[in-house]
């Protein structure tokens, strides 16, 4: 298995600053001192950044997901959920992609763009605890040990969209395809067509809920710890398990409990309740409708005027709504906020660091995915945009 190569580590742990973690042809730049931005007065950013863009003009295209700050996303040309920005992506002219979004995201957009084109993150910081749950050597280490008590080749990977490019890569290789969460019961219905087992990688919950809502009971799915022999389950469970978990999860989104559910309900009584498929089981259950943040978004937007939501995902998305869709009632689920760190990392300062560097000719924090891993990682993302 090919590792994957990006010009700088993804790092939710890193302590590296974007500033002197370079590759080659960036360090040749200069003038490219990402510290100098950090003092940019407030009063001009928005200034600058504008005609940072203004000079790149069709050069560049902004992508920015719906969990970033409104400081940062208000210059997106395009705003979504990972599916749609992955379409973007692939869709994209611009000669430079600049992704406000994280790192995975980033490398798929790297993976999908056309040749000549450049993926810019403008924070390398800004990771994904849950895609940094699924370490290549685990899974591989997983389907070998799945093979000694299972036919491997009726066993079908998915992998959700957070995760690294090497597990796209494993996946793709495999013969199974990437996902989203607006996405996932296409995929797994695609899945089933080909195999009888499936190893979704590495949201436990959006297979677990995505599986439940397709009728797979609950004790046809197993979860697959990579720290425990046989992922800590009898040879007898993987056989009879139709979805086998890969125990993984995300920080921001497990915090939902089914207690604020019913708080949210007794305080607002006829409030409904809408939360992200990464959610627990338990919430997911609890809860009147799931879906993607691009899902939460439209359902909000098509729901009479005056109705009122409870809203299970990161605060960002959930306070913008508020804002935006005025004349309803938008409050998250949990009454503390839930914030995705990593996202926030991405500041109106790097967007400026980023824009002014492509501006002067200096590429700065390119994502850049080594081609045997880009190579079985597209063809995993492929199988996901062929199926619409
Ligand atoms: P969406 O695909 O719904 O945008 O979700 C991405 C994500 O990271 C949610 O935590
Ligand atoms: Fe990853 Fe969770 Fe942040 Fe989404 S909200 S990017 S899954 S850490």
């Amino acid at each position: 298995m090919g590792s994957i190569v990006t010009i700088a580590k993804n790092s939710l742990a890193g302590t590296e600053q974007p500033s002197t973690v370079r590759a080659p042809e960036i360090e040749k730049g200069v003038g490219c001192d990402f510290d100098s931005y950090l003092l940019v007065p407030d009063t001009t950013l928005d200034e600058r950044i504008a005609a940072a863009k203004t000079k790149l003009g069709k050069d560049v295209v902004i992508l920015g997901h719906h969990y970033q700050r409104d400081e940062v996303v208000k210059f997106a040309d395009f705003r979504g959920d990972s599916l749609k920005l992955s379409q973007q992506a692939a869709q994209a002219d611009g000669e430079y992609i600049v992704f406000c979004g994280v790192h995975f995201m980033a490398e798929s957009a790297d993976i999908l763009r056309r040749d000549q084109q450049i993926v810019v993150l403008p924070d390398l910081n800004a990771g994904c605890s849950m895609a940094d749950m699924a370490d290549i050597g685990q899974v591989e280490a997983c389907w070998s040990e799945l093979g000694t008590v299972v036919d491997i080749r009726k066993t079908v990977p998915v992998t959700y969209m957070n995760s690294t490019a090497a597990i796209k890569s494993f996946t793709g290789e495999n013969g199974g395809a990437v996902c989203t969460s607006s996405n996932a019961a296409a995929v797994v219905k695609w899945a089933f067509a080909r195999g009888e087992k499936i190893l979704f990688l590495p949201d436990e919950h959006l297979g677990r809920n995505t599986g439940y809502r397709m009728g797979i009971p609950l004790d046809e799915m197993v979860v697959w710890d990579p720290f425990r022999e046989l992922g800590g389950n009898t040879a007898e469970a993987l056989r009879r398990a139709k979805i086998i978990l890969w125990k993984g999860y995300c920080s921001v989104h497990q915090r939902f409990t089914p207690e604020h559910v019913a708080r949210v309900r007794k305080e607002y009584p006829g409030i409904r309740v809408i939360v992200h498929p990464e959610c627990r089981f338990e919430v997911a259950q609890a809860a009147d409708e799931i879906g993607s943040t691009e899902g939460i978004l439209k359902a909000i937007q098509a729901a009479p005027a005056g109705s009122e939501w409870a809203v299970g995902t990161e605060i960002h998305l959930v306070n913008r709504m508020g804002k935006e869709l005025k004349d309803r009632k938008v409050i998250s689920l949990d009454p503390s906020v839930c914030v995705c760190t990593t996202m926030f990392r991405i500041t109106p300062q790097h967007l400026l660091w980023a824009l002014e560097n492509l501006g002067a000719g200096k590429i700065v924090n390119q994502i850049s995915v080594d081609e045997r891993t880009r190579h079985f990682a597209k063809a995993a993302l492929d199988r996901m945009l062929e199926l619409g």
